[in-house]
Formats: C-alpha cells, sequence, structure tokens
C-alpha cells in the first residue's frame, strides 16, 4: 500500500508558492489546497460580521462556520482581506479550528500539495517534499502589484511592498505557528527564476524523491 504523498509549501506573501504548486498538481495528478484562503475567508467573514473591526470571537465564530463555498467568494485575493487573513490567522483558536479541514485534505489518496505558512511545520510535519519559496521583498512586491494593478490602477508598488512587509512581519512574529521555514525543508529562491525554470527545480525535488 503506497503511503500518500504529500508536498508541503510555505514562505512569505508572493513568493511564488501558489503558482508552482497549482503546476505540481496538474504535473502529478495531487489535490492542491491553497491554505491562505481560508484565512482570506475567515478574515472576509469576521470584517463582515464585525462590521470592519476584527474582533477574536468573532473571527473564532467565523472560522469555526467556514463552508467550503467560502472558499471562492469574489474579493479574497484584494489587500485588505489579506490583511484581515493575517489578523485571524494570529488568533490560535482561528488555527485550531481550519486544522482538522486541512489535515483530511492531506490524506486525499491523490497525493496533495498545500501551501501556506505552516505547512511544513505544524499541519503536515511528516510531509514527503517541503519547499521553502522565498523572492527578495522587492520582487515580491512587484508581482504581487502587476496582479493587484489588474483589477485596480490606481494602486501603488509602495502601497503593495508597505502592505507585505507588515503581513509578513506579522505572520513570522506571531507565536502560533509562524512563518518559519522547517528545520528538513529546502529553499527556493525564485528572485532570480521564471515561472517555468521555479516549477521545473519544484518538480525535480519531487520526482528524486519519489524514486527514492
Ligand atoms: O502564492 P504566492 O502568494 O506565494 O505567490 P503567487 O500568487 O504564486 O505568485 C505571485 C505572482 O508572481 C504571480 O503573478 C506569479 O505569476 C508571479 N511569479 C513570477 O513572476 N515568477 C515566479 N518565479 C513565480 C511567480
Ligand atoms: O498569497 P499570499 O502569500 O499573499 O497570502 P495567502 O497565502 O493567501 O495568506 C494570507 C494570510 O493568511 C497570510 O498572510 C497569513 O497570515 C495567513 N496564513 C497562515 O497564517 N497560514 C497559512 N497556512 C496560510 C495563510
Amino acid at each position: 500500500f503506497p503511503k500518500r504523498f504529500v508536498v508541503a509549501i510555505d514562505g512569505p506573501a508572493a513568493a511564488g508558492k501558489g503558482t508552482i504548486s497549482r503546476a505540481l498538481a496538474a504535473r502529478y495528478g495531487f489535490a492542491h489546497l491553497d491554505t491562505g484562503l481560508l484565512y482570506r475567508a475567515t478574515g472576509l467573514k469576521a470584517l463582515r460580521d464585525g462590521h470592519g473591526t476584527i474582533d477574536a470571537p468573532v473571527a473564532i465564530a467565523a472560522a469555526r462556520a467556514l463552508r467550503p463555498e467560502d472558499l471562492t467568494a469574489d474579493g479574497l485575493r484584494t489587500g485588505p482581506v489579506g490583511e484581515a487573513a493575517s489578523v485571524v490567522a494570529a488568533i490560535p483558536e482561528v488555527r485550531q479550528a481550519l486544522l482538522d479541514f486541512q489535515r483530511a485534505f492531506a490524506a486525499q489518496p491523490s497525493g496533495a500539495v498545500l501551501d501556506g505558512r505552516d505547512i511544513g511545520t505544524v499541519i503536515c510535519p511528516d510531509a514527503d517534499v517541503k519547499l521553502f519559496v522565498t523572492a527578495s521583498d522587492a520582487v515580491r512586491a512587484r508581482r504581487r502589484h502587476a496582479e493587484l494593478a489588474k483589477s485596480n490602477p490606481a494602486i501603488t508598488l509602495e502601497e503593495v511592498a508597505g502592505d507585505l512587509a507588515r503581513r509578513d512581519a506579522r505572520d513570522a512574529q506571531r507565536t502560533d505557528a509562524p512563518l518559519k521555514p522547517a528545520d528538513d525543508a529546502l529553499l527556493l529562491d525564485t528572485t532570480e527564476l521564471t515561472i517555468d525554470a521555479a516549477i521545473a527545480e519544484a518538480a525535480a525535488l519531487i520526482t528524486r524523491k519519489r524514486e527514492g
């Protein structure tokens, strides 16, 4: 009975985690979960239920009541929702409420790739392959700015850079499941890599691991 293959991909905002994860899922037939969406959906719900401010009890209730359809809601990728996601993500009861869903997802027979901040450290510490994807602050800000400017042409690079820096600092400094590489994670710096080159490096690691 072959063990179910799990790939854990962590790293700071806009490093390329989602792009690499989606490509690996397509190539190897793995199921893919962007775990940031769980926190973004919780943040959006908490903002709405709290009429624009985030209150811990409201955020915890929102996380416990999260439904699959909430993960495809409009507006999850905006800057303010990213900010709300990182605020609710620092609440231990919110993280606890989202844990079982992520572990069950990882156990699918097809194998799975999960991307986030704590996949290799907390959610799937026994993952077969752990990647910590990074890129320089400037490059990450430029990439995220290019994405957000498509729907919001007025957004500035400085604003995006400030948002990412604040969110990364909050994610790295929280006590529960902070953003940091697992001891056995492989670092993949995508600063100078094209998307195809980053995917090829990640795929090579998986192929090597699978072939033992
Ligand atoms: O999931 P995460 O926030 O880490 O990043 P992403 O959404 O995969 O990537 C952020 C943006 O950077 C996307 O628009 C990607 O197409 C782009 N990207 C890139 O230009 N070069 C790479 N090597 C990886 C991603
Ligand atoms: O795409 P990007 O990297 O900008 O963010 P995301 O992956 O959608 O995550 C949004 C926020 O959710 C992060 O800034 C973290 O605060 C939180 N998050 C987390 O705490 N743990 C995860 N496994 C995934 C996301």
